[in-house]
């Protein structure tokens, strides 16, 4: 088989390295070119190519093209974009193309309806694991075509987790769907994570965090991956003092919560967790003042007030 793997960041480096060691032909292509020229000197088993039209041609009938870009506006100029050809152009009939990246489920659901005018095969794949995943197995789970999941299953199954990391769940968009509630659970397990380590470190036992994450793992009922990388992250980076309080989001936390409320589903967790982001990156917040200045005026009390023992 022989892939074409647009999208050279941490997971598009991961899975091409991986489907290079799985006997995969990998062409590769990146908006930065020079990051595909040192890919490939590392990976002299795959092919580089500067633009997305020999990329294209370098690819068997029914060519595969395995997106790996940020979500959004990149996905969008890649398959229609007017800065040049661009691949609802330059496929045919018949090709395929996977979209592993974390796209809302109703783009994917638009996107593939204009392809398939076209004849184009548009398999949306939620991909969850993580670098490390994408490197030695890999989570999927996937929509679109059936006839196209059919013909390139075999794909999926060598570049997934213990090589049963895979399952197809139906229409476009599905795939997709599966993976925005999978990161909204992701959002609260962390946040989950989070509130019980926080107590342990402001706990006078003082319990070592290093060490609880490493016993949590041993056999526990909240063994996990998460609490492995915490363990990692505590091990090299004691009490996390080099970490930013501030916590990042790319948005499919926040699309779950949206989803729930448009189906009246309460998610009381995934919602908090999304507010928690929030709350990081506004430390100076009118919101905390104006509880306290609301305390202050109905009755004289200071923000360094905390209850008698
Ligand atoms: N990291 C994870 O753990 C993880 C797990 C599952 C899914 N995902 C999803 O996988 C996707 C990629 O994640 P990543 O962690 O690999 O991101 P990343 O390291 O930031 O890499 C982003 C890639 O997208 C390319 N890109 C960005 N804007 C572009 C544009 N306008 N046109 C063309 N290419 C563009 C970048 O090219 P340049 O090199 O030219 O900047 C780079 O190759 C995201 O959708 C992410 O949500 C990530």
């Amino acid at each position: 088989m022989k892939i074409g793997l647009i999208g050279l960041g941490n997971m598009g480096r991961a899975i091409a390295e991986h489907a290079v060691e799985e006997g995969i032909e990998v062409v590769v292509y990146n908006r930065t070119t020079s990051k595909a020229e040192e890919f490939v000197k590392k990976n002299p088993n795959a092919q580089f190519t500067p633009t997305l039209e020999e990329l294209v041609s370098k690819l068997k009938i029914p060519r595969i093209l395995w997106l790996m870009v940020s979500a959004g506006k990149p996905v969008q100029d890649i398959l229609f974009g007017n800065n040049g050809p661009v691949l609802s152009e330059l496929l045919e009939k018949g090709d395929i193309i996977i979209n592993a990246v974390n796209s809302h489920y109703k783009d994917s659901q638009r996107d593939a309806e204009k392809l398939a005018k076209k004849g184009i095969h548009y398999l949306d794949v939620g991909t969850s694991g993580g670098i490390e995943g994408a490197r030695t197995g890999a989570c999927f789970m996937i929509g679109g075509p059936e006839e196209a999941y059919i013909k390139i299953r075999s794909l999926f199954k060598a570049l997934s987790y213990e090589h049963k990391g895979y399952a197809y769940f139906g229409p476009s968009g599905s795939g997709h769907l599966v993976k925005m509630v999978h990161n909204g659970i992701e959002y609260a397990m962390m946040q989950s994570i989070a509130e019980g380590v926080n107590i342990l470190d402001k706990h006078p036992l003082k319990p070592d965090l290093v060490k609880a994450t490493e016993v949590w793992n041993q056999g526990s009922i909240i063994q996990s991956n998460l609490v492995g990388w915490l363990n990692k992250a505590l091990s090299s980076n004691p009490n996390l003092k080099d970490t930013p309080a501030e916590i990042g989001s790319l948005g499919t936390g926040d699309w779950t919560v949206k989803e729930a409320m448009e189906l009246g589903v309460p998610v009381p967790n995934i919602a908090n967790a999304v507010f928690n982001r929030y709350q990081s990156r506004d430390k100076e917040s009118i919101a905390y003042k104006v509880v306290q200045a609301l305390r202050s005026q109905f009755g004289g009390h200071t923000s360094t007030e905390r209850p008698s023992n």
